[in-house]
């Protein structure tokens, strides 16, 4: 019996261990990852990236140093990252949440002196993390209901409706508008065109701040390094979790100099926030997905997926109601009797993990080192239940 707090709905087996995109469990059952840990394990299982900087920094002897000590990779991360997205400075933290957070004080401490502004915009469906402020910017009524007293002056605007946000905008009051360019958690949804030019367009003529929030879609899950980088948008704040650290708990707040400018010494910080185990391993996984080729092939993957589950859907019309998803970062949207606990739960026995998404959505979120015949043998696992289902 364990003594878990139930706040998950635990598997009912026990994973041992992990090879490329495979996970074992303690009776030697495989499974097929298309959750990755939930879009973290981007190298997936056993990689000998991994292994090979983890050998290297236990030569060091250090697990732990503190912020203000400097190290190599703190600083060779830090740059990276900064020529990578908005040339600005990056605070280093362990999760999502803390990543958002950080955004929301640094914007706070920026409105302060621009105008006083304090109204935030997130958006409908939009999902950032379970603490106190990232909670307050999240969507979800459930996670936020009974908890006390969250931030206030935030509006929500409906994810793709430009007249919707056009409308909650204050040209004085709004401070920043915080935005997943694919949602996740709200069942993959993709921001267009449009809406994304809007965006650009209002927050430069009324000095809005944009928090790009690319905890689940950075890091080349859409086939661009961040997923911004599909509308032409340079954010002033970028948050990044996740596959950060492909499977090690790092994060970063990337904010511009125009808001770096505003925070002052000792206004945040963390513990653990750029720990020299987590930089290496992030920097030389950065490195290695920066790559054209590797962007390009996730691409490629993303459409092949997207295109063999149409067919599915094409197939099944009567249980699939849409395919949704860019690059690696894709859903499956059944019909309403079709509940995605049940569903993910056939998909286990049949050896294969996917994240079931609100009620009847599934996320698939492979590592990107997923080759095309373990994307067809997932199809063949989806195929084998739909076609239960169609008995
Ligand atoms: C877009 C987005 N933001 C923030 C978070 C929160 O990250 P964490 O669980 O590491 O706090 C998540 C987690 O799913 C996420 O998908």
């Amino acid at each position: 019996m364990n003594k878990l707090l139930k706040i998950y709905n635990f598997s009912n087996f026990k994973i041992k261990k992990g090879q490329g995109v495979f996970l074992f469990d303690d009776k030697n059952k495989k499974y097929l990852d298309f959750s990755a840990g939930i879009a973290v394990n981007t190298l997936g299982y056993n990689h000998p990236l991994i292994k090979k900087v983890l050998k290297e920094q236990l030569k060091t002897g250090i697990l732990h140093l503190s912020g203000s000590q400097l190290h190599k990779y703190k600083i060779l991360l830090s740059s990276l990252l900064s020529n990578l997205t908005n040339k600005g400075n990056i605070y280093f933290c362990n999760s999502g949440t803390e990543s958002v957070e950080a955004a929301l004080k640094f914007s706070k401490l920026w409105g302060n002196i621009n105008n006083n502004k304090s109204e935030i915009i997130s958006m409908q469906r939009g999902f950032h993390g379970r603490t106190y402020g990232s909670l307050s910017v999240g969507s979800n009524k459930y996670y936020k209901t009974g908890v006390g007293r969250i931030l206030s002056n935030i509006k929500f605007c409906q994810f793709n409706n430009s007249e919707h946000l056009s409308k909650l905008i204050h040209p004085k009051k709004t401070l920043a508008i915080i935005i997943e360019f694919i949602q996740g958690d709200g069942g993959i949804y993709v921001c267009n065109k449009d809406f994304a030019k809007t965006i650009k367009k209002i927050c430069k003529k009324y000095n809005i701040l944009l928090i790009a929030d690319e905890i689940q879609s950075g890091m080349g899950r859409t086939g661009k390094l961040f997923s911004y980088e599909h509308f032409g948008i340079k954010p002033d704040i970028i948050t990044l979790a996740k596959s950060l650290g492909g499977g090690y708990p790092v994060a970063a707040t990337i904010v511009n100099n125009k808001v770096s400018k505003s925070i002052k010494l000792g206004k945040h910080g963390s513990t653990f926030g750029g720990g020299m185990m987590q930089t290496r391993l992030a920097y030389n996984i950065l490195k290695f997905i920066n790559k054209k080729i590797f962007l390009k092939d996730v691409t490629k993957k993303g459409i092949y997926f997207y295109n063999k589950l149409n067919l599915l859907k094409n197939k099944y019309p009567n249980i699939i109601k849409e395919i949704r998803g860019s690059g690696l970062m894709l859903a499956i949207e059944f019909k309403k009797n079709y509940k995605a606990k049940k569903i993910t739960n056939l998909f286990l026995k049949n050896g294969l993990i996917i994240t079931a998404v609100g009620n009847n959505s599934v996320r698939i979120t492979p590592p990107l080192i997923i080759k095309k015949n373990e994307i067809d043998l997932g199809i063949k696992k989806i195929k084998s239940v739909l076609d239960y289902y169609n008995k």
